[in-house]
């Protein structure tokens, strides 16, 4: 992706923030120029990959396949002095634009439609091989009510409603009748470890930088002197 189209898509996200009355830490505002003058006191940010997440899956056609998040706080199970066990992060999804299809291995997530159309969720259970199962059908909780869902089924989300998703469950979302800001409750997000896709992507993009970044990438962040 270009830095220029990465540094439009957050410009776009802050604006539909806005219009949520969705309010971000102060850090999601920290230039380049800011993070020159922050330490060590910022590690956490840093480490747990806080902050910005254009994903476009490698595909370079992000209004397709692609989804912005921002993770407001996350833990770190390789760092023994970070005890935090929970994540929490918002998604802002397109019409139709797919976060494609995974699972985790350790993280149990709660999904919540915060604001804007409905939010799709199509599931699958996985099988021994970790391939999605396309026979057999899925229990989900729907705030807390339990449900089946057939193999591949669907579950929609309107505004304040939210699905469960438990370790090893499949999952693909996108937005339907407008966009969507979802906010993502979970147990420790580990995106270098804990992302199972149903096919080959790439998770972080590979950026052309044809302009300045307007905020670093949740990956980007310069080490403190
Ligand atoms: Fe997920």
């Amino acid at each position: 992706m270009k830095r220029s189209q990465i540094n439009d898509i957050i410009k776009e996200g802050i604006e539909f923030l806005r219009q949520c009355n969705f309010h971000l830490p102060p850090f999601a505002f920290w230039t380049p120029d800011h993070w020159r003058s922050k330490g060590r006191e910022c590690d956490q940010i840093r480490r747990n990959m806080l902050g910005w997440d254009v994903v476009d899956f490698g595909r370079g056609d992000f209004g397709r396949c692609g989804i912005l998040l921002f993770t407001m706080r996350n833990g770190n199970r390789r760092n023994p002095d970070d005890i935090k066990p929970y994540c929490e992060k918002i998604l802002i999804s397109k019409e139709n634009q797919r976060c494609l299809m995974h699972f985790h291995w350790q993280k149990m997530e709660d999904i919540i439609n915060h604001c804007g159309g409905d939010l799709v969720i199509q599931l699958y259970g996985s099988d021994e091989n970790e391939v999605p199962d396309r026979v057999h059908p899925v229990r989900v909780r729907l705030d807390g009510v339990a449900t089946e869902v057939p193999a591949g089924g669907c579950v929609r989300l309107k505004p304040g409603e939210s699905v469960c998703l438990p370790q090893g469950l499949y999952h693909e979302l996108w937005a339907e009748g407008g966009t969507v800001l979802s906010r993502e409750v979970s147990a420790v997000n580990d995106d270098t470890a804990d992302n199972r896709f149903a096919e080959e992507v790439g998770r972080f993009p590979e950026i052309e930088e044809d302009e300045p970044p307007l905020y670093y990438l949740c990956n980007e962040y310069p080490p403190a002197d």
